[in-house]
């Protein structure tokens, strides 16, 4: 087999990027190992950033999103308990969220790449990449029973965290920066009405919490647990009622609660892979980094990533011009530590320190009242949530 883009994974990042390629008029090959009811149906992130909305529609993937998504103007920040909001939209000139989940959007790529006669091959397993210093690199690969190889210009490793194409870079080409938060969030869906119109985002002394959405009928909330957590620990009941007492407010904010769809504990790391390329090689989304889930940021830095990789590919495959995949590593790397640093940042606004005492609950109280109080602090904070400007890391 033969192609002019080989690309490893079928998440967001990947499908994406052969979506923005075949409207470049390039054309690419998508291996995922596991199978195509999987990849639609595993819940993960669920927030869409403005520009990734409109993204999705103006390549004309965004139908159904326009349909079913929740458009969101600003969200909830819950301490002391008492709610302020924050004016997404009214600090950001009308820039909004999209609550819509991810395996959505992966559902959406997938049909429109089968319609377009977009190859993906499902379920293939034993990826290996050969070549990537030189310029036939090769993608080696069993699917069906048999071994196979796609030979390409270069390879795109949208493979995620656990994926392969990280590793196949020689040992000492990259830079490894590796953080762990010592803690991880416990995440339900529950069919359940959502309890607000909005997320709530709720620092509380027993830990934060999160309200979040898939739809009018579908409720995704998130408890923080320390590392380790074992969900046999959990049972619904336990769930719900650190819930409420996190959630609660002065005026008796009710948490509506429903059956338990799903359940998982994820811990929660920031990782940066530098430089996000070797030679043909090319890394994207989860595969090059990790964000703590706190500013819904890591499917939206996915999509920024290979909005400039499309671009990089797009200028020298058509044009001849390199410069666009000389500067891919360091223009996602400018917006990947501010998002990283903005996670952080929420991450330790809401969350309870483990070595937490009355002076840190204090600190972080004065921070919330400053955030939801100042409009130049709050708009930091609605600016990045919504998500900066593509062109932003243009700028030097
Ligand atoms: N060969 C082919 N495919 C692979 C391999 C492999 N060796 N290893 C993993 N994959 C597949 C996974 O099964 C998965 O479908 O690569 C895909 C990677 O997708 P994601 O993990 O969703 O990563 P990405 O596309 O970068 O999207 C990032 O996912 O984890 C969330 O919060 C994160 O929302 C962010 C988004
Ligand atoms: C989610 O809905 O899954 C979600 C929302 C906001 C976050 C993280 C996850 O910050």
């Amino acid at each position: 087999m033969r192609t002019q883009v080989g690309i490893i994974g079928a998440g967001p990042a990947g499908l994406m990027l052969s979506h923005l390629l075949h409207q470049e008029g390039i054309e690419s090959v998508v291996l995922e190992t596991r199978s195509r009811a999987y990849v639609e149906s595993r819940v993960r992130a669920g927030v869409l950033e403005h520009d990734t909305a409109e993204l999705l529609r103006d390549t004309g993937v965004g139908e159904r999103m326009t349909r079913e998504g929740l458009v969101h103007t600003g969200v909830e920040l819950r301490f002391e308990g008492i709610t302020r909001r924050i004016d997404l939209s009214g600090l950001t000139n009308g820039r909004r969220i999209t609550v819509y989940g991810q395996q959505e959007v992966v559902k959406d790529l997938i049909a429109a790449r089968l319609a377009a006669g977009g190859q993906i091959l499902f379920d293939v397993s034993e990826v290996t990449l050969e070549g990537i210093d030189t310029d036939a690199p090769v993608i080696r690969f069993a699917h069906e029973g048999t071994i196979r190889e796609l030979s390409c210009l270069v390879i795109a490793g949208c493979d995620g965290f656990h994926g392969v194409s990280r590793g196949s870079v020689p040992k000492g080409a990259l830079r490894i920066f590796d953080h762990t938060y010592p803690f991880s969030w416990l995440g339900i869906l529950a069919r359940a009405t959502p309890s607000a119109h909005e997320l709530i985002y709720a620092h509380h002394e027993r830990g934060f919490a999160l309200h979040s959405m898939r739809s009018t009928e579908v409720t995704r909330l998130y408890l923080q647990v320390p590392p380790h957590t074992e969900l046999s620990d959990w049972p619904a009941a336990r769930i719900w009622d650190e819930l409420h007492t996190r959630l609660a407010t002065e005026d008796g904010f009710t948490l509506t609660e429903g059956p338990i769809l799903e359940q998982g504990v994820t811990p929660m790391r920031g990782f940066v892979t530098e430089p996000m390329r070797h030679g043909r090689l090319f890394l994207a989304g989860d595969a090059a980094h990790i964000v703590p889930p706190t500013g819904a940021k890591g499917l939206n830095l996915a999509v920024a990533d290979v909005r400039f990789l499309a671009e990089a590919l797009g200028t020298w495959l058509r044009q001849g011009r390199e410069t666009g995949l000389d500067e891919y590593s360091a223009r996602c790397l400018r917006r990947v530590w501010r998002v990283q640093h903005f996670s952080s940042w929420m991450t330790g606004l809401l969350h309870q320190p483990v070595d937490a005492d009355e002076f840190s609950h204090r600190l972080q109280v004065a921070q919330l009242e400053y955030v939801t109080t100042s409009t130049a602090a709050a708009t930091t904070l609605a600016e990045n949530y919504v998500g900066l400007p593509l062109d932003w890391s243009r700028r030097r």
